[in-house]
């Protein structure tokens, strides 16, 4: 079933959502498009301009900790300039208006706490944290005028942003929790991800495996299309905000 951006939903999505006692939703980095973050695998994405294996591996890291540091710096500044759009306040909305909600992102922007989202599972890290690189400790404070890449004030290693990278896990209890997430939900929203990317790209499945309604909110089809209860085709900052205001619920 697919939804244009007409913006007029299925009643039997709204009745689902409606009668929902917890909602998740999965989103990555289309949801940021529209604060202007780019996303990763759209024609403009990251990896059509940057290679990851320069840049978003432990290898990369230890070959040339300066590009890598300034690249994550350079992000972390685009990042502190955007602001967060009608997609991520309207999740942070639905979060009150349903009886439980487990927001998962895999992206490391910030920008679903800065709308306001109050437990958000973060499965990739967030570009703001720093870390040592050495003991994984977080690291509030740092010189970004030093030359060179700061190093931790406790052991001297080297710091690095505090996300994961290619070949490394996911943080254990920020996976478990979503799982436990995508085991429990009667709805998941899946927004702005290309779902290409495990094992995120696995809990849509999980998710439907035990029963839930699977919603895709994506301009774009993906390998999860074929497979979502409903598929709402358009952009997440007109489509979110337009279906939360359909919920009934606490305001
Ligand atoms: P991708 O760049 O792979 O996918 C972005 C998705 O967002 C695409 O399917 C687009 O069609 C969709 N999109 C673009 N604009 C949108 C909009 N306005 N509203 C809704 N959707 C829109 O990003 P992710 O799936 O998040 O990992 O990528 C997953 C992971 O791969 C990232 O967390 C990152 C990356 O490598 C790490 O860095 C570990």
């Amino acid at each position: 079933m697919s939804t244009p951006a007409a913006l007029s939903f299925d009643p039997a999505l709204l009745s689902a959502l409606s009668g929902a006692r917890l909602v998740a939703a999965l989103t990555g980095a289309g949801i940021s498009a529209e604060s202007g973050i780019s996303t990763f695998r759209d024609p403009d994405g990251l990896w059509a301009r940057f290679d990851p294996h320069e840049l978003a591996t432990p290898s990369a890291f230890a070959r040339d900790p300066k590009r890598v540091w300034d690249w994550y710096a350079w992000r972390r500044e685009r990042v502190a300039a955007a602001q967060p759009n009608a997609g991520h306040l309207a999740l942070a909305q639905l979060e009150r208006r349903v009886p439980a909600f487990a927001l998962i992102t895999q992206n490391v922007d910030g920008l679903h706490q800065r709308a306001g989202s109050r437990i958000v599972i973060e499965l990739h890290g967030n570009i703001t944290r720093v870390k040592c690189s050495r003991e994984g400790t977080t690291v509030e404070r740092w010189d970004e005028t030093a030359p060179g890449v700061p190093r931790c004030p406790v052991c001297g290693a080297l710091l690095r942003p505090d996300v994961v990278w290619f070949e490394e896990p996911l943080p254990e209890s920020a996976l478990a929790a979503a799982q436990h997430a995508a085991e429990r939900c009667d709805v998941m929203l899946v927004v702005g991800t290309s779902a290409e990317v495990y094992p995120a790209a696995a809990l849509p499945a999980s998710a439907k495996a035990t029963g839930a309604t699977v919603v895709e909110i994506n301009p774009n089809s993906t390998p999860l299309s074929g497979e979502a209860d409903f598929v709402l085709a358009g952009p997440a900052g007109q489509v979110l905000p337009a279906l939360v205001a359909r919920i009934r619920g606490p305001r």
